[in-house]
């Protein structure tokens, strides 16, 4: 494994020869999966969620993002969700997300995989994201799941019901306790174990069954790539660890992508 974890002083000569290094290391690889977490966001000014300043630090996510928090105090719910969305229109993809986007092109297969519900990446021109989490510009039925498209406003102290049903209506992301969207995982997990490269970019790693992704890939011959300014539980299993920001390493790396087509 090579780590990038030296004095800035020499970080950018260091970063140069590693990412040299990754280049000449995937230059033959086919089938490209990126698992992104909530760092590829931060430099569009998105909250984490663990970092210094993270959602979590601020939040309690059992009061907040969990079913029976919603059924507590659907309207507390709402007046978060509808905070982090006014926060969602003010901000634009960055360059780490323009960089998946054109990553697309240099492999046969390339698969994006997040656990975002920003909808940084498809703003980006990413297509086919697979969103695990959600997506937080959506709603939902939370009785009979039907997408609700009467309205994108929703009033926290007027919440409509489901045309269908006659259920609430909520943010069509998964909450603490929720099974994912069986198709998308499992679309995820399929992808992952027939790549041959693999970057886990902007994730703690700590929540699954999207953390379980990156060693899956590796387990069945990926070439494992991550990029964090931080160590994380999957810093040990990587092949390359970029200890560095997206927006500062992507680019590069399809600067690279580009000189060797
Ligand atoms: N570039 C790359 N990585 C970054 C950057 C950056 N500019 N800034 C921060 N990071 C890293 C942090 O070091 C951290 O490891 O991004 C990671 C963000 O971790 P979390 O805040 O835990 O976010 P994430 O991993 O996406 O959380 C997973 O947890 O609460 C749930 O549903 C929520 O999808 C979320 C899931």
């Amino acid at each position: 494994m090579i780590d990038i974890s030296v004095g800035q002083y020499r970080y950018s000569a260091y970063l140069e020869a590693v990412i040299t290094e990754v280049l000449q290391a995937i230059r033959h690889c086919r089938r490209c999966v990126v698992l992104t977490g909530a760092g590829i966001s931060a430099e569009s000014g998105v909250p984490t969620f663990r970092g210094d300043d993270g959602l979590w630090n601020k939040f309690r996510p059992e009061e907040l993002a969990t079913v029976d928090a919603f059924m507590a105090n659907s309207k507390l719910v709402w007046e978060w969700y509808n905070w982090r969305r006014d926060v969602m229109d003010t901000v634009q993809p960055n360059a780490g997300h323009y960089a998946l986007r054109d990553f697309a092109e240099y492999f046969e297969n390339f698969t994006l995989i997040t656990q975002n519900v920003d909808g940084l990446h498809t703003r980006a021109g990413s297509e086919n994201v697979l969103e695990l989490h959600g997506n937080i510009n959506r709603n939902k039925c939370l009785d009979c799941n039907r997408e609700y498209i009467e309205s994108d406003e929703i009033k926290p102290d007027k919440i409509p019901s489901c045309t269908y049903c006659g259920g609430k209506i909520r943010p069509d992301v998964v909450w603490f306790g929720e099974m994912l969207d069986p198709q998308v995982i499992q679309k995820a997990i399929s992808e992952s174990e027939k790549a041959d490269l693999f970057f886990s970019i902007g994730t703690s790693a700590l929540v699954h069954p999207a953390a379980s992704l990156p060693s899956g890939a590796k387990r069945t011959g990926a070439i494992l790539i991550e990029v964090n300014p931080e160590i994380t539980p999957l810093s040990h299993l990587a092949d390359f660890r970029l200890q560095s920001t997206a927006g500062g390493v992507l680019p590069q790396i399809v600067r690279g992508l580009q000189e060797s087509a």
